[in-house]
């Protein structure tokens, strides 16, 4: 179900509609669209150029692929994330390749890279569900993540679904539950740490 950003100043529509409900169809998500989405995320600005992030797709249709992936998930995200048709894990890598020093901007740039993923899922009709629940050692382990990187966190992709598919009660609330933010006074600001910028 839609359930568009109440927006006090206009942005692009794939902004408005992108949010992260639990609840997918059982529909299989076409190779071209994921390719899209990964171009998005390819085409990311990062520092330096260095595109730090890394990702491990896993669909459905490859079933011990997918229950590698999702076993490497919480408890409380394999509930839900057992019904996308795509798993996604991220990791960074944490050092420069030009000269082996700390990238202290790389889960920055994951972030970007994955929210641009985000917006073209929604531009493509597809809902994205990040989450920072997983157990990075167990990715680690069953995925030979070599040193110098790091599992960061886990990406659920797929066609909107019903709520009340959803296992669990809060579950099936949130996906109801109105939508809330910051406001701007709270964090854009001027002159000094705390002070309204006036803009708004
Ligand atoms: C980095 C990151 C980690 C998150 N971790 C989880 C998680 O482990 N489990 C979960 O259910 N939702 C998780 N979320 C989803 C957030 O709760 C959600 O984005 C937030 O409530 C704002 O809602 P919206 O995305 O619908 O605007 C995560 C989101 C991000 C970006």
């Amino acid at each position: 179900m839609p359930n568009p950003a109440k927006t006090e100043h206009p942005v692009l529509e794939p902004i408005a509609q992108r949010w992260s409900p639990r609840a997918f169809a059982d529909t299989t998500v076409e190779p071209a669209k994921l390719r899209s989405l990964f171009e998005a995320a390819r085409w990311a600005a990062s520092s330096y150029n260095e595109q730090p992030w890394r990702f491990i797709v896993a669909a459905r249709q490859d079933p011990a692929g997918f229950d590698r992936a999702l076993g490497c998930l919480l408890d409380a995200n394999q509930a839900w994330a057992k019904s996308a048709p795509v798993l996604v894990l991220t990791a960074v890598s944490t050092a420069f390749k030009k000269n082996g020093k700390p990238n202290r901007c790389a889960e920055h740039d994951l972030g970007a890279a994955a929210a641009h993923l985000a917006l073209q899922a929604a531009d493509l009709g597809l809902v994205v569900h990040q989450m920072a629940g997983i157990n990075p050692s167990k990715v680690q382990a069953l995925y030979g993540v070599p040193d110098g990187y790091e599992p960061q966190t886990a990406i659920a992709i797929g066609y909107p679904g019903k709520a009340a598919d959803l296992p669990e009660d809060w579950m099936r609330a949130a996906e109801g539950a109105p939508r809330t933010r910051n406001t701007f006074d709270d964090f854009v600001f001027a002159g000094k740490w705390g002070e309204a910028s006036g803009l708004f």
